[in-house]
């Protein structure tokens, strides 16, 4: 699918109009990617995040960029790893979902993700491809916008299991492999 890409990169320089925070409920920040989107949107982004009173995980909360390349931030808080039995997956998919559908909602056309829960919060990267994969293409398949979404990974060793997932799964034919 052309709308869909996997690419090794920062997401802080993402030049997409949405880029996604691997957030916590809290939504006050936090380390890995949401220490780095924080650190570079500066604290406006902060005050903004204090008054959206939390985000419940599985679920997302847009604001601006600020001094971010990406116009907005969409914030979603996954879920920790606790095994793979207590609603990890749906929770997951759940966290792709209200982000695709928030960016949809405010006629965003490009989306950039990190790998959402694949950090601190411990979810097996391979497991975690799975998941978002098939999350963002059954939401691509039913709806026009975003019209580009790419998962940015921080490793090429991210980025493979991204890969090697997308071609045991969606790639019709070899000329569809990434
Ligand atoms: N660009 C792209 N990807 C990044 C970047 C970056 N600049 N920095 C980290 N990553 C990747 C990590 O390598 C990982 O694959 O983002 C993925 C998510 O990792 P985390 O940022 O640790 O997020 P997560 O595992 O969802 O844990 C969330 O960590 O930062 C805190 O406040 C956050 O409590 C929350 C928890």
């Amino acid at each position: 699918m052309e709308r869909f890409s996997i690419l090794v990169g920062d997401l802080i320089c993402s030049d997409a109009e949405a880029i996604v925070n691997a957030a916590n409920p809290t939504l006050l920040g936090g380390g890995g990617v949401d220490g780095a989107i924080h650190r570079a949107a500066g604290p406006a982004l902060l005050a903004e995040c204090r008054g959206l009173g939390g985000c419940e995980t599985g679920r997302a909360k847009l604001t601006q960029g600020y001094n971010l390349r990406a116009r907005y931030v969409i914030h979603t808080p996954g879920p920790i790893w606790q095994g793979g039995n207590m609603g990890e997956p749906a929770l997951l998919a759940s966290c792709y979902r209200s982000s695709l559908q928030l960016a949809a909602d405010h006629g965003i056309r490009t989306v950039d993700f990190p790998s959402i829960s694949t950090g601190i919060y411990g979810y097996p990267l391979a497991q975690a491809a799975t998941v978002a994969l098939k999350a963002i293409m059954e939401f691509l398949q039913t709806h026009p916008l975003p019209q580009r979404v790419r998962m940015v990974c921080h490793s090429e060793a991210a980025a493979a299991v991204y890969r090697q997932t997308w071609n045991l799964w969606y790639a019709e034919d070899h000329d569809s492999r990434v």
